[in-house]
């Protein structure tokens, strides 16, 4: 698995000590309230377990199923829900959590129904890493881990055909490790 990475972006310790900035944000920001974390499955598995257990509030947790990649290495562009309903968030105060804003479909499509259909009462997005780019959705991150170049990575939620999730931090694969895998 560490043979296929080109070179490490981000290693543990920094992810680590990032996501204690970020839970120090969000303690206070929610500070009086319980907000609802709704985890984008797969990739945001990792962030939520380490990242929450830094917040210092009363919370809840849901989570929602959607696909973007289909596989590849670039976004297709059509979100699916893998669903039926939605969560139960009824007048509850969101973070949706996620591995990466990329084009910004997914979050764009996913707090839409939070806010239209589900009737939720505010709605943040938090996600470990931001690409900087120019964005298909005009969409904006509340809690940011790290900006990074327009790249494919993967690593800490991130996958290539649904492998390296568990890389314990964000690296870029080998040319030849995408296409042994393609
Ligand atoms: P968006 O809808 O284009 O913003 O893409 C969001 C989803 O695409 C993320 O939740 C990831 O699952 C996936 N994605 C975007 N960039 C990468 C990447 O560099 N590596 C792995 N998955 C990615
Ligand atoms: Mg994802």
């Amino acid at each position: 698995m560490h043979n296929d990475i080109d070179h490490v972006l981000l290693d543990e310790g920094t992810i680590l000590r990032r996501l204690d900035g970020m839970a120090r944000d969000i303690t206070r920001d929610y500070e009086g309230r319980m907000p609802t974390i709704v985890c984008i499955l797969h990739g945001g598995i990792i962030l939520m377990a380490d990242l929450l257990r830094r917040v210092e509030l009363p919370l809840l947790i849901e989570t929602i199923s959607v696909s973007s990649y289909h596989g590849g290495v670039e976004s297709s562009g059509v979100i699916t829900f893998h669903q039926k309903g939605l969560p139960d968030l009824k007048g509850k105060h969101v973070i949706l959590l996620d591995d990466i804003l990329d084009t910004g479909r997914t979050l764009a499509a996913i707090s839409r129904r939070f806010t239209e259909e589900a009737g939720a009462a505010s709605v943040k997005l938090c996600v470990l890493l931001r690409k900087v780019k120019d964005r298909a959705c005009a969409v904006e991150a509340d809690y940011v881990g790290f900006d990074i170049g327009d790249e494919f990575v993967v690593g800490y939620g991130l996958d290539y055909q649904g492998q390296y999730r568990n890389l314990p931090y964000i690296g870029v694969l080998k040319p030849e490790a995408i296409s042994r895998l393609a």
